[in-house]
Parts: structure tokens; C-alpha cells; sequence
């Protein structure tokens, strides 16, 4: 039924938007996924192969230990605050259920805060957030966008 499924939007690092479906009920982390969307969140870049996705810790060919955290790396479980979305839009950031204590905790540690940073795996798809644009945020203190006040540390 297409009425169970919303379209949101994602705008990359570089502007670049992809538009996707999802179904109620579904986290944006999950949907980022499903969608090969990638939100920032690696500690370190590292030559991305399928098969470190989701590990946290491996030895590189320099035999360095590194650390290599992606996107959903707590799997949701407000541990890691990987899964940072910006939500671009004031009217859907207050659509959105009040985040958890945890969840500001999470966010506070976060880089690139903004007034309407949440993150992504919990925020839920709801018919109400049809249409929301999700700005995935750059792994610097520095990001701006237009009309974004980053919050203070
Ligand atoms: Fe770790 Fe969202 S996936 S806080």
C-alpha cells in the first residue's frame, strides 16, 4: 500500500539529493542503509571494502590499528552517534517526537551539531514526515549550510 510508504530526501555532503521511500515505521538509519545511503560517521577514512562494513576494529595493511566506525555502528542503540542527521526543514524537526535524554547526550558528541541535528535511528517514518529533506552532515566542526545555526559545544 503506498500510503504506508513516505518519501524523504537525503542531501549529501555535496548537495546532492537522492529521494527515496520509506515505509512507516522504519528508521531513517535503516533507510539510509537499505538505500545505500551512507551517513558520515568513520572515525578514520579507510579504503572501504563490504566486507569491514560494521566492524569497529581491524588491523590495516600498515599494521596500524584503526579504528573504523560507520554509519550505525551501535546499531541504533544511542551509543554512538554516528547516524547524525540534519533535519533542513523547522516545520518537520517539529513534527518529530522530543529525542530521549540519551539521545542529546549522543548528539552532544556529535560533529557538526545543528539546532535541528537528530539522529537517525531515531527518527521513525511516520505519514506526518512526508516529504522531509535530511542533510547528512560533513565529519568537521566547520559544517554550515544556509540557515543552519550550529550549536555550541
Ligand atoms: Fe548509534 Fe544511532 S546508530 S546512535
Amino acid at each position: 500500500d503506498p500510503e504506508d510508504m513516505i518519501s524523504i530526501t537525503f542531501v549529501g555532503k555535496d548537495g546532492e539529493e537522492k529521494d527515496i521511500k520509506v515505509p512507516v515505521g522504519m528508521s531513517m538509519l535503516e533507510a539510509a542503509h537499505e538505500n545505500d545511503i551512507e551517513l558520515e560517521g568513520k572515525a578514520w577514512k579507510i579504503p572501504p571494502a563490504p566486507s569491514f562494513y560494521h566492524s569497529d576494529i581491524f588491523l590495516c595493511s600498515s599494521l596500524i590499528l584503526c579504528f573504523y566506525v560507520t554509519a550505525g555502528a551501535c546499531e541504533g542503540s544511542l551509543a554512538c552517534s554516528t547516524c547524525h542527521v540534519i533535519v533542513m526543514d523547522m516545520e518537520y524537526f517539529n513534527k518529530l517526537e522530543d529525542p530521549a535524554d540519551e539521545e542529546n547526550d549522543m548528539l552532544d558528541l556529535a560533529f557538526g551539531l545543528t539546532e535541528t541535528s537528530r539522529l537517525g535511528c531515531q527518527v521513525i517514518a511516520k505519514p506526518e514526515l512526508d516529504g522531509m529533506r535530511l542533510a547528512i552532515p560533513a565529519a568537521t566542526r566547520n559544517f554550515a549550510v544556509d540557515g543552519y545555526i550550529p550549536k555550541p559545544h
